[in-house]
């Protein structure tokens, strides 16, 4: 007989970006030739300086457990690091590291959210917040944003969709999946709504380093006095550093909250890799050469991506302030047939996109948003030339 799943899990969607990555090595097996822009990784191998210092942290003996909210170097640096980017104080107690930043983010929900609170995530959304707020009985409430908007929730959307048990607003600037930014001044005029209707923020900045031309990237928490108070932000090694398997990311919180984090962490978990940990230290406190490095690639990939997708017949793109993402709008392109197959949706499209041409893309439907595609620039420009090249001819056929 097979084991009946439980409801909470059954109702968890499996994550689209995962499954179409999935497919696309699928068809790479199989000989296809694909060009892969599924999944949000940069294709960079980490700096040597950090792998030196996982191979010394091993030779050195940090192989077994450590504290389970993280070793306390890497609590403090990553707590001196904020205070001297962003001027807030945090002490190391209140900086909590996990298993990357979905699991600082898992933490986050797990710890804030009853049953039947409301979490308020503006559309287009990354895969993974629904469902982790799903995870805890609570309900996410999907706000949709305008393209028009450049995808930014407003003051007013945000009062309009509060209820008396509305407890969290999630928050993602940089954005993945469409690239967006706050301004400080868009942050400001959120923050005066958060502080009206009492609500708690978990503040998503780990593409807080990629960021593009004259954008700034202002931390939620210093918008307005007395928002560390009520904000968790999440960021992490995974995307500035090139660390996606390391599997390192922390919160930063009042004390209550991380501690009660740190306490389910240490349940679940017990600790993130020790030497992961003293990679990230190396990450946060050594040389940031590496970052800029990396970022001005990433800027000539989007200035690429961007210039090829102006030049796509009826497809609209907002300007990517940051993140390496970009959210193009396909609408004008469904309901006809490519190859003799009937497109109607943003699924098929990005599907038979996938078949007909090897370009890999996720589904603006995987991330609230009908009608769009992503694709992620992390990837070369000769890859992104030739999947350009193939989504042209997909266009035409
Ligand atoms: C917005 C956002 N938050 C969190 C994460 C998770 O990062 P990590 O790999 O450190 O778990 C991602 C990864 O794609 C992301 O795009």
């Amino acid at each position: 007989m097979a084991a009946t799943i439980s409801k909470i899990i059954q109702a968890l969607e499996p994550s689209a970006t995962l499954a179409m990555a999935a497919k696309a090595r699928e068809m790479k097996t199989a000989g296809k030739k694909v060009y892969d822009f599924s999944v949000g990784e940069p294709d960079f191998t980490t700096p040597q300086h950090i792998c030196d210092a996982a191979a010394k942290a091993m030779a050195d003996g940090h192989t077994h457990y450590t504290a389970s909210g993280g070793i306390a170097e890497l609590r403090s640096a990553v707590a001196k690091a904020y205070q001297q980017t962003h001027g807030l104080e945090y002490g190391p107690q209140q900086v909590v590291v996990s298993n990357g930043a979905k699991h600082s983010l898992h933490n986050a929900f797990t710890c804030l959210c009853d049953p039947g609170d409301e979490v308020i995530i503006p559309a287009p959304y990354w895969v993974s917040y629904a469902e982790l707020v799903k995870l805890t009985g609570a309900k996410p409430v999907i706000v949709p944003t305008e393209e028009s908007n450049n995808f930014k929730l407003t003051p007013a959307q945000l009062r309009a969709a509060c209820t008396s048990k509305t407890k969290i607003l999630l928050l993602c600037s940089p954005s993945n999946p469409t690239g967006s930014m706050y301004t400080p001044d868009d942050l400001g005029a959120l923050a005066d709504v958060v502080l009206e209707k009492n609500l708690l923020v978990i503040s998503d900045e780990i593409y807080e380093r990629l960021v593009y031309g004259d954008n700034k990237f202002v931390s939620f928490a210093t918008v307005r006095p007395g928002l560390a108070e009520r904000t968790v932000t999440i960021n992490g090694v995974s995307k500035a550093y090139a660390m996606t398997g390391w599997r390192i990311g922390w919160t930063l919180s009042p004390l209550n909250i991380a501690k009660a984090m740190d306490s389910l962490q240490s349940q679940e978990t017990s600790n993130p890799s020790s030497i992961s940990q003293y990679a990230a230290l190396a990450a946060v406190s050594g040389p940031q050469q590496c970052v800029g490095d990396m970022l001005k690639e990433f800027a000539k990939r989007r200035e690429y991506v961007q210039g090829r997708l102006a030049k796509l017949p009826k497809v609209t793109c907002p300007e990517m302030g940051g993140a390496f993402y970009a959210f193009f709008n396909v609408q004008a392109h469904l309901g006809r047939t490519y190859g003799g197959v009937q497109v109607n949706n943003s699924a098929d499209w990005c599907l038979q996109l996938l078949a007909q041409q090897g370009v890999a893309t996720v589904m603006g439907s995987a991330f609230g948003a009908e009608g769009y595609a992503r694709l992620s620039f992390a990837t070369s420009l000769d890859v992104l030339e030739k999947g350009f090249d193939g989504i042209e001819a997909f266009l035409k056929s």
